[in-house]
């Protein structure tokens, strides 16, 4: 499966990778977000969503659990299960009709769903690195890897730089 890794410098570097990702997706994606708060798992989510041409608000989905966008004949899910603790309200809330075959749906937090999520397709690492974010993208799935593919092929932000060396600066 491939990985690709990146180095994105500022918000605007996420927000060009952000479009490269919309660029690539396809329905029936489930793409996981991992890292810390404030590694920019939201911020990402945006900058898709701009990309597709949502131009209006992206509020973080921690109290709502869920934010709902459609976008032309795109549903566009975005999970956040940071406070999620109760496995009734998945069901409750009817969440597994919103993984199907024509939905796009990003998750923050998948680990606190635990076993109630579908497994990703891709699963993305977001790390702060100095004043920027280091992104990682795995595929779990061979529709996950085309994708990946195609990021691969067309990449328009700058690989990660090296890292400095001990005893530098
Ligand atoms: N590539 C980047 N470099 C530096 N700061 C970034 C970058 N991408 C996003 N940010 C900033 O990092 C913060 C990320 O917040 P948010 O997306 O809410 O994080 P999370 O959803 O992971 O908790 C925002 O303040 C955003 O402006
Ligand atoms: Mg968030």
């Amino acid at each position: 499966m491939p990985k690709i890794e990146r180095f994105l410098a500022d918000e605007a570097a996420t927000g060009a990778f952000g479009a490269e990702l919309a660029s690539v997706l396809v329905s029936g994606l489930v793409v996981t977000l991992s890292g810390d708060l404030g590694a920019g798992k939201t911020a990402l989510v945006r900058a898709v969503l701009r990309a597709l041409g949502h131009a209006g608000k992206v509020k973080s989905p921690t109290y709502a659990l869920v934010e709902i966008y459609a976008i032309s004949s795109l549903y566009l899910y975005h999970f956040d299960f940071y406070r999620f603790n109760d496995p009734d309200e998945w069901h409750e809330a009817g969440f597994r009709e919103y993984f199907n075959p024509h939905s796009v749906c990003f998750v923050e937090w998948p680990e606190k769903a635990g076993g109630l999520l579908p497994a990703a397709d891709i699963a993305i690492r977001l790390r702060i690195e100095g004043t920027g974010r280091e992104i990682a993208l795995e595929a779990g799935s061979e529709k996950g890897k085309r994708c990946l593919l195609g990021l691969i092929s067309n990449p328009r932000s700058a690989p990660r730089p090296p890292l400095p060396q001990a005893g530098e600066g």
